[in-house]
């Protein structure tokens, strides 16, 4: 059995001991901020989160700020980025007295953690991951020392509080195998500080842009969370579709059309034949219809929330201040732990 399979019939164990015994466990999950969130994000990773959070699960929110320059030179609207997705949160339903939500950058006893674990690994290990080499390539640039070392950051992201439990996509799983690779032998090395935590893999499906292609920002085929109502009908009209008029659902021959229906299914909750089969030889522009709709009433409550949290602006950077103010004291705590352990301690 490979790896995913292996941790996919895990996943399945681990979400009833989840759901039966929510205390013992503490997720960590986060973003890199380098854009508004969208649908994307939202079925992908935002609704486990607000899930696992109202379960009664530890919750930590890593806003990846220092990552946003693993494989670009500029930083780009960070601040905008960065509360922009704390609204995002806010309106999807974590409650920032549950969560602790927090900017990489403004805490340090984290970062200092990457020093050690720089020292659990080699050069080799790194260049391995065929997360650093997809990254690698689809920057096209050459190999920044933070973007090969990022999944040990990541892993310090994880460790400095001690998560346990991790909910990712498949594609993030190499990461979650280093950060046990580093916890066990940080706690080998020097005794016993880091849990080892579980990936928890989405069960959601990946949610296909505006094109069929999988919906990233970069790609402009994807429906942003703050879009208004009319962005959003515009975004869905501007689909490229095929000249065939009775809609069917076929992700290979037709991704335009197929893309439209999960994005309508997913909003709507009806899946992709039922939805195709009632549109029948009504065409694409039927098709684009039902599918703005089913975004915008999925999506309108969301957005009412968010736009009065935006009105907000000192409640939300109160949120950010105070969630940076926690995992301060966390990431402290953790390292005077490392540093016992290292024997690095002068009192
Ligand atoms: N790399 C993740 C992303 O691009 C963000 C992230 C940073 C993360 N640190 C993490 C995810 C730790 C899970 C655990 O979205």
């Amino acid at each position: 059995m490979n790896s995913f399979s292996a941790t996919l019939a895990r996943s399945e164990s681990l979400r009833s001991d989840v759901s039966a015994r929510p205390h013992r466990y503490r997720i960590l999950t986060g973003e890199r901020p380098t854009g508004p969130l969208h649908l994307g994000h939202y079925f992908g990773t935002v609704a486990e989160r607000v899930r696992l959070h109202n379960l009664g699960v530890d919750t930590v929110i890593v806003l990846a700020d220092y990552q946003v320059i693993t494989d670009r030179d500029a930083i780009g609207a960070v601040r905008r980025n960065v509360y922009g997705a704390v609204l995002d949160y806010l309106a999807a339903g974590i409650d920032p007295n549950k969560a602790t939500i927090f900017t990489h950058s403004s805490v340090p006893a984290l970062n200092q953690l990457l020093l050690p674990f720089l020292s659990l690994v080699t050069e080799a290990e790194l260049h391995r991951k065929p997360t650093v080499k997809a990254e690698l390539a689809a920057s096209g640039r050459a190999l920044s020392g933070l973007l090969l070392t990022y999944p040990v950051h990541q892993a310090a992201d994880i460790l400095f509080c001690k998560g346990n439990l991790v909910p990712v996509g498949k594609d993030n799983l190499p990461h979650i195998e280093l950060t046990r690779t580093i916890a066990r032998r940080f706690n080998e090395r020097y005794g016993d500080v880091f849990p080892e935590p579980q990936a928890l893999l989405t069960a959601s499906p990946e949610v296909p842009g505006l094109d069929g292609r999988k919906m990233s920002k970069s790609y402009g085929n994807a429906i942003g969370l703050s879009m208004t109502a009319d962005e959003t009908a515009a975004a869905i009209r501007r689909t490229p579709t095929d000249s065939q008029r009775t809609i069917t659902f076929d992700p290979e021959k037709r991704p335009g059309v197929s893309a439209l229906l999960t994005t309508a299914a997913l909003c709507s909750g009806i899946d992709e034949d039922r939805l195709a089969a009632g549109i029948g030889a009504a065409g694409a522009g039927a098709l684009k219809k039902l599918t703005t709709d089913a975004v915008n009433d999925f999506l309108a409550p969301h957005r009412l929330l968010r736009a009065e949290l935006a009105s907000a602006p000192d409640y939300v950077r109160e949120v950010l201040r105070d969630g940076n103010f926690r995992a301060n004291e966390i990431a402290a705590r953790t390292l005077g732990e490392v540093h016992a352990a290292m024997g690095t301690e002068y009192l």
